[in-house]
């Protein structure tokens, strides 16, 4: 079983888009995904119209969820909202607290992956899923804010590795918001690469459209806008992350 975690630091540089597609991409390869929505702002199940009794508060809490079938291959956990945020200061005041999520889903079985779409901030929460996965997809928006925002997931990540013993390998840092018309779209993904090497992933997630609509219609980009870049974008992201030499990296 694979656990990817997409994290960063900062909002709106497309967490969320990421995880939802890569999650449907490899499902449509065929593979079991469990999709783990962390963030209280309940995105994933608004997209997929698809709302949990027993949500990710109850797993953290007592260890009993709802997972919800909501594609072929695809499964998912709701993230319960503001529940969630509540759950965190219950959560600080248990020992243990950090590792909690990697406590509860250790019995997990089924999934060919699961992948945690993780909220903007260094909370509690998001220490959990930090300690849980095994690899992060890191998503930088093509601005100098989102360069920032790498640098302080990094660090975080050094963080967690030094305090709790747990390394989160980088899978990849992924240029989203690329815009072939802005000169700094070209300057950050030079700097990323130049900095990262080959820890950027060769797709780049362009801006498009049909990304920014397909939610609105309760759909993964494959589904809204099959031919669309967004769809092209991250049909390649797919390939790149299954095809990623897991064998030789000692992924598995
Ligand atoms: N490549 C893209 N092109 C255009 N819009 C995008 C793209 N990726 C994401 N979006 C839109 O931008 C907003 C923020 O993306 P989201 O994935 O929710 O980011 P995050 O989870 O990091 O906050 C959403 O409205 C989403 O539909
Ligand atoms: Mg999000």
């Amino acid at each position: 079983m694979r656990k990817i975690a997409v994290v960063t630091s900062k909002g709106g540089t497309g967490k969320t888009t990421t995880a939802i597609n890569l999650s449907y991409g490899l499902a449509m390869f065929g593979q079991r995904v469990l999709l783990i929505d962390c963030d209280p702002q309940r995105n994933l199940a608004i997209i997929f119209d698809t709302y949990g009794s027993q949500t990710l508060p109850d797993l953290l809490l007592r260890g009993k969820v709802d997972i919800l079938q909501v594609r072929k291959n695809l499964f998912f956990i709701d993230s319960g909202g503001r529940k969630l945020a509540e759950t965190e200061s219950l959560l600080a005041q248990r020992k243990g607290g950090e590792l909690r999520l990697r406590q509860v889903l250790s019995t997990l079985k089924g999934s060919d992956w699961v992948i945690c779409d993780c909220p903007p901030s260094t909370n509690l929460i998001n220490i959990n899923v930090l300690t849980y996965a095994d690899y992060a997809i890191i998503p930088v928006s093509m601005d100098f804010l989102g360069m920032v925002g790498v640098k302080k997931t990094m660090e975080t990540i050094v963080e967690v590795d030094e305090r709790l013993g747990h390394q989160l390998r980088i899978l990849g840092i992924l240029a989203t918001f690329f815009d072939s018309r802005t000169k700094i779209s070209y300057e950050v993904l030079q700097t990323l690469r130049q900095h990262f090497k080959e820890k950027v992933f060769n797709t780049v997630i362009r801006t498009n459209t049909s990304l920014k609509e397909a939610p609105g219609f309760h759909k993964v980009i494959f589904e809204y806008a099959p031919y669309s870049y967004g769809s092209q974008d991250y049909y390649l992201l797919t390939e790149e992350v299954f095809n990623y030499g897991w064998e030789e990296k000692g992924g598995d």
